[in-house]
């Protein structure tokens, strides 16, 4: 498998908490090119946990497959490396550097990679090294507290990294001040690797604006695609409006899904996600929630959901 960046690339961001394999899989249909695995902490990953392996399934439509590590640790890194390249459904490792959560950076690793340069670079050299799939890539910020994002993506280039993506903001931006477009410009000004531009893609328009501004060889979008996974067809074909009728069509497989991964507990796990996609001017959403909070059981779950998006109108 090959990424032909002739043309722009879309990728799903990666939502820890949202985008599981039944997310994934809804978002493929509506033509995303690249879907990437939930954060998953090399850690987790070399000491065997269950939970974590169960992470790094994928649905049979995602192919190309990136899976995003976090770590530092070069031992531990290899370790997690290791047991990716046991599964030959994957074809990128991509290196988080990104993460602004105290709990990760605590421990040096997403976006408080960005502050220690070399032990980013050694970082992405031993997953480059020890890695048997195709492209090793980064998910990088600007800077952690400043921006220092040219000699942050020159790092990752000089390391083996095949391609970028990057979140226009810095870790002190956390996930709401403006996204520094012209940053994401310089970056793909100043390397000859591919460079994915990331943050607050949110429209048709925007994802136009942003491809024309920054001349990246794509986009990543996250948070606009949850609750609205259509959001790639819309760009790629030009399409302004979606129907109530597709949004059912939608939602009911998801929640199929969801069962299907994660059983009876895929109706609690739902809940986030309806709570999204009941917010396109549905009536009565307020009540559908509170309704739908209460109830675990799946077949009176369906019911529930299927009724109200059924009859339901946009206003
Ligand atoms: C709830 C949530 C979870 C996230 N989890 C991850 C993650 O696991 N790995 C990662 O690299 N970025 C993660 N991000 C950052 C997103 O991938 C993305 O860079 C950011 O949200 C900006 O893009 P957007 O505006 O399109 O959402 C997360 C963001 C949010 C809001």
């Amino acid at each position: 498998m090959t990424l032909d960046f002739s043309k722009p690339l879309y990728f799903l961001a990666p939502l820890a908490g949202l985008t599981d394999l039944p997310f994934r899989s809804v978002v493929k249909k509506f033509g995303v090119d690249v879907t990437v695995s939930e954060m998953i902490s090399s850690n987790a990953l070399a000491y065997g946990s269950i939970k974590t392996k169960k992470m790094l399934e994928k649905s049979s439509l995602e192919t190309p497959y990136s899976i995003q590590i976090a770590g530092s640790n070069e031992d531990i890194i290899k370790r997690a490396v290791d047991i990716i390249n046991a599964r030959d459904d994957v074809d990128i490792i991509d290196l988080n550097c990104g993460c602004p959560v105290p709990k990760v950076v605590n421990n040096l690793q997403g976006s408080a990679l960005l502050t220690d340069l070399k032990k980013m670079g050694k970082a992405i050299e031993t997953i480059k090294k020890y890695s048997n799939k195709r492209y090793t890539s980064v998910k990088i910020r600007l800077g952690f507290a400043e921006k220092n994002h040219i000699e942050i993506a020159k790092v990752c280039q000089e390391s083996g990294a095949d391609f970028i993506a990057v979140h226009g903001r810095t870790r002190s931006g956390k996930f709401k001040t403006p996204v520094d477009y012209d940053a994401i410009a310089e970056i793909k000004n100043t390397l000859k690797i591919p460079v994915i531009a990331n943050g607050d893609i949110d429209s048709k328009d925007k994802a136009k604006w942003v491809l024309k501004h920054t001349n990246c060889d794509g986009i990543m979008i996250g948070r606009a695609a949850v609750g609205a996974p259509w959001i790639f067809k819309q760009i790629k074909d030009d399409i302004d409006k979606v129907t109530p009728n597709l949004i059912k069509d939608v939602v009911i497989e998801h929640f199929e899904q969801m069962l299907n991964f994660y059983g009876d507990y895929g109706v609690i796990l739902f809940r986030k996600h309806l709570h999204t996609y009941s917010k396109h001017g549905y009536k009565g959403a307020s009540e559908f929630r509170d309704k739908i909070n209460r109830e675990s059981d799946p077949k009176i779950a369906k019911e529930i959901i299927e009724d109200f998006f059924k009859n339901n109108k946009l206003s």
